[in-house]
């Protein structure tokens, strides 16, 4: 293999790049953002490593979620707040259940750019090109609009490290003290089947707390003041990337200082493309998206390629094939796995394979086979003998209507009513809750 730096995968072909009109402006804005602080600390991201080492052996459970696409309009400490309490409820049913910790990372503070199946929309007779994430262009349909701007990866940037300031407040600033358990459930949740159930729960927490006080533990401890939340995205687009990857001064390694985690989207996972050379190098912990079409051969190849040591907090292969496909698909991937003795993370996606059109146009997913497929996911690896190490959601605080099902019933005709996504349809708080209680049934169920 070829000698890496961070800007080897300029050698290679990527794909889903925008064509930029003009690089001297590109070129300008990487070196600007090569000169910015990093937004996260290459020590931190090992310690997401020893985390996920954690879920590898089994002693851990991943969550992973957040929106499919964050946006310059959707950005506000509100929707932040919210999709971090939905986080903390989901963790601690999970944790209740699971009686193991959970790792938690977010797909925010950087999440902005969308692989796309086609390069142009043709709306009404007219044909523009493609949206691809407001770090590349506008979601408006217009041509001005849609015109790749190399400006949008210092705001993506500014955006990003305004919003890590406040998950690290959130984190670590008192918010998800355990004793603040009551307060994460959402107003407009509170009296659903899940939000009712969650009540439950903290009210258990509450007495477990208020008992070892009485026993004379101090409950002021870190441990339950603060907890440990992580940032990911898609590393899709490479000069944005590249421009935010440091060598880190205590061990001479290269990371990429945009996130704690990154990860390969499912059409960006070529064995000699840009996207797997770029991540190779980098020391963070990485996850590469694994679809209907991933072939053992090609799976066995990629952890050789991204985790030549064989660590266990390294990779994560995140398994979307949807619910049709995944008790096909998956069994012969992990005996590959397993016979070759890989030490990965597994985690479900049961989004990306799961999209369907609605009769009235809306892009949507369905609760049911959203949760059909993780059923499937942790079935699979029960008859395989593996770990089914975690799930990974697209997901918001907000009371959206974008996914049909629930508790709520959300129909197709409702989608109209609060359809706010810039790209796939995310679960809202109360489908997200739902869903960790099922989850948290079958790891009761594995525990047992
Ligand atoms: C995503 O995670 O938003 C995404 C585009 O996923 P995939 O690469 O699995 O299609
Ligand atoms: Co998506």
């Amino acid at each position: 293999m070829t000698q890496w730096t961070p800007s080897s995968w300029r050698q290679k072909k990527a794909l889903q790049q925008p064509a930029y009109p003009d690089i001297n402006q590109l070129n300008a804005v990487e070196k600007e953002l090569a000169a910015m602080p990093p937004l996260v600390f290459a020590g931190e991201a090992r310690q997401l490593r020893q985390a996920l080492a954690q879920v590898a052996q089994r002693k851990s459970f991943l969550l992973q979620g957040g929106d499919c696409a964050e946006s310059f309009a959707e950005f506000h400490a509100n929707n932040i707040r919210d999709t971090f309490k939905v986080m903390l409820q989901m963790s601690v049913v999970l944790t209740f259940a699971g009686k193991c910790p959970i790792v938690k990372i977010g797909r925010m503070a950087g999440q902005f750019a969308k692989p796309r199946s086609s390069d142009t929309e043709l709306v009404n007779g007219i044909e523009l090109p493609s949206y691809r994430g407001d770090i590349i262009n506008g979601i408006e349909f217009t041509e001005a609009a849609r015109v790749p701007d190399p400006t949008r990866l210092l705001q993506v940037y500014h955006q990003s490290a305004a919003t890590m300031n406040l998950l690290r407040a959130f984190a670590q600033g008192g918010f998800a003290d355990l004793h603040e358990v009551h307060k994460w459930n959402l107003d407009f949740i509170a009296n659903s089947p899940a939000g009712t159930r969650y009540e439950t729960i903290a009210g258990k927490i509450d007495e477990s707390l208020q008992f070892m006080e009485a026993c004379g533990f101090d409950s002021e401890i870190s441990q339950l003041r603060e907890t440990e939340f992580y940032t990911s995205h898609e590393a899709l687009l490479l000069p944005y990337e590249e421009a935010l990857t440091r060598q880190d001064s205590t061990t001479g390694d290269w990371y990429d200082c945009s996130a704690h985690m990154l990860w390969i989207g499912d059409r960006t996972r070529q064995l000699d493309g840009a996207h797997v050379e770029f991540l190779r190098g980098v020391h963070n912990p990485i996850g590469v998206k694994a679809g209907p079409t991933m072939d053992p051969d090609d799976l066995l190849r990629l952890i050789d390629t991204l985790n030549p040591n064989n660590d266990p907090g390294r990779l994560n292969v995140i398994v979307r094939m949807g619910a049709d496909k995944v008790a096909e698909g998956m069994p012969k991937l992990i005996q590959a796995v397993q016979r070759e003795g890989k030490e990965v993370v597994w985690s479900s996606d049961p989004m990306h394979g799961n999209t369907v059109k609605a009769s009235n146009g809306y892009k949507t997913r369905s609760v049911e086979n959203i949760l059909r497929e993780v059923e499937q996911f942790f079935e699979v690896h029960k008859a395989e003998g593996s770990y089914a190490g975690g799930v990974h959601f697209e997901m918001t605080g907000q009371n959206v209507t974008e996914c049909v099902g629930g508790a709520f019933q959300v129909t197709e005709a409702d989608l109209a009513d609060r359809y706010h996504t810039h790209c796939d349809p995310r679960l809202n708080a109360d489908q997200s809750l739902e869903l960790a209680f099922l989850i948290s049934d079958t790891l009761k169920k594995a525990r047992n």
